[in-house]
C-alpha cells in the first residue's frame, strides 16, 4: 500500500517525506496541480493552510479523487475550530495540527488497520543489534585498515530511525541500555537521540539520513584509542586528554577518501566537539563555520554522554541532563536547545 501526500508548499511535502519516507511508499503532489491516481493508495495526508480560499478551492477540485481513499488525514496550520471544521467538510477522516509530533501522525496512519500496520517498523531490539554489529564492524575496519561498510551502516541507521519513529525514544534508550555497553552504547544512544531530535524538527528524509549516518560514525576515531583511557574513571591526565581529543580528526582521516560519503557527514565527524563560542576542538571553530547538522549532533552527543551509565558513573536523569545542556547556551545554539526540550 502507498500513501499519497498533498501539500500547499514544497517544504511541507519534504517534511512529510522525512517522517513517512522510511515507512511507506509515497506519492507526493503540490496541492495546486494535484491529481491522485493509483489503486494502491490507502491513505492520503493533506497538509494545507485551510484559512486560504485558494487552498480550499484546490482541495474541492480533487475531492472526488480523495473520496476514493479510505483514510484521509488533514494537517492544518492552526488547530482552530475554523480550520478543523473546514477540513472535515472537505472530507477529512482525521484532523491534526501540522505541528503534531511525527509519532502521532504515524500512529494515526497505522491505526488498527492491519494492512497499514503491516509495513510497520522493525522492533527496537533487532535495530539495536544491527546497529551494534555495524558499529563493531566499523571499529574493526578502522583498526585493520579495511574499508568501512557504508551501505551496511546506512541500513542499520535506517532501521534505528524506523524503530524510533515507531516506538519512540524512551523505548530505544531502555533497549540500548539493557543490551549494550560502553562506546557501542554511546554511538547507539547518540544515533537514537539525533534521529528523534531530527524527527521533532521535521527534517526531510535526506537530512534525516545524513543525521543518522553522522551519528553512527561520529566517534569512529575512538577505535584507535585504548579502552583503558576511554573507560577511565575520574579525570584524565593532560596527555590522555590530548589523545582522546585526536578522535574527531582520526575519524575524518579514516573516511575522508570515501567518495560515497557526503562532505556534510565528514564535516560532522571532524567537528562534533566544536562549540559556537570557539572553545571546542580540534579547530576552535566559531558559530558561522558550524553547520546545522553538526549543531544538532553535538547537542545529542553531550546529552547522550550525560545520561549514559558507565562502570564509573551512574546514569543522570534526563531532566538534570537537559538543565546542563541549557547551561551551555553560549556554546550550543539557543533555539536548538529550546527545540530539544520536547
Ligand atoms: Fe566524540
Ligand atoms: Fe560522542
Amino acid at each position: 500500500m502507498s500513501v499519497q501526500l498533498v501539500g500547499d508548499t514544497k517544504a511541507k511535502l519534504s517534511a512529510l517525506r522525512g517522517i513517512l519516507g522510511t515507512r511507506y511508499p509515497l506519492k507526493a503532489a503540490l496541492l495546486d496541480d494535484a491529481s491522485i491516481r493509483g489503486d494502491d493508495i490507502e491513505a492520503v495526508v493533506v497538509d494545507a493552510d485551510l484559512r486560504l480560499v485558494a487552498n480550499i478551492t484546490a482541495v474541492k477540485r480533487i475531492s472526488s479523487q480523495l473520496g476514493r481513499i479510505p483514510k484521509r488525514i488533514f494537517l492544518v496550520d492552526d488547530k482552530s475550530r475554523f480550520s478543523t471544521v473546514q477540513a472535515y467538510a472537505l472530507g477529512a477522516t482525521t484532523v491534526l495540527s501540522n505541528n503534531v509530533d511525527p509519532r502521532q501522525l504515524l500512529k494515526n496512519l497505522a491505526g488498527n488497520d492491519p494492512t497499514l500496520a503491516a509495513t510497520s517498523a522493525v522492533d527496537g531490539r533487532a535495530a539495536a543489534s544491527a546497529g551494534a554489529a555495524s558499529i563493531a564492524s566499523m571499529f574493526a575496519s578502522v583498526l585493520s585498515g579495511a574499508d568501512v561498510d557504508l551501505e551496511g551502516t546506512k541500513r542499520a541507521g535506517g532501521q534505528i530511525a524506523e524503530s524510533i519513529a515507531e516506538n519512540g525514544l524512551s523505548d530505544w534508550l531502555a533497549t540500548v541500555r539493557r543490551h549494550h555497553e560502553g562506546t557501542y552504547q554511546h554511538c547507539l544512544l547518540v544515533t537514537g537521540i539525533t534521529v528523534d531530535f531530527g524527527l521533532s524538527l521535521g527534517v526531510g528524509s535526506a537530512d534525516l539520513e545524513r543525521l543518522y549516518m553522522a551519528a553512527m560514525f561520529h566517534d569512529i576515531g575512538k577505535a584507535t584509542i585504548p579502552l583503558t583511557i576511554l573507560d577511565k574513571p575520574g579525570r584524565l591526565q593532560p596527555q590522555e586528554r590530548t589523545l582522546v581529543e585526536t578522535h574527531p580528526a582520526a575519524g575524518y582521516e579514516a573516511l575522508k577518501d570515501r567518495a560515497d560519503l557526503s562532505p556534510e557527514i565528514l564535516d560532522a565527524i571532524l567537528h562534533h566537539h566544536e562549540y559556537l563560542d570557539g572553545s571546542g576542538y580540534p579547530h576552535g571553530l566559531c558559530a558561522e563555520s558550524i553547520p546545522d547538522i553538526v549543531r544538532i549532533l553535538t547537542i545529542a552527543d553531550i546529552f547522550s554522554a550525560l545520561i549514559e551509565h558507565r562502570n564509573y558513573k551512574p546514569a543522570m536523569g534526563r531532566e538534570r541532563a537537559y538543565e546542563i545542556i541549557q547551561g551551555m547556551a553560549g556554546k550550543l545554539e539557543k533555539p536548538l536547545i529550546g527545540a530539544f526540550k520536547s
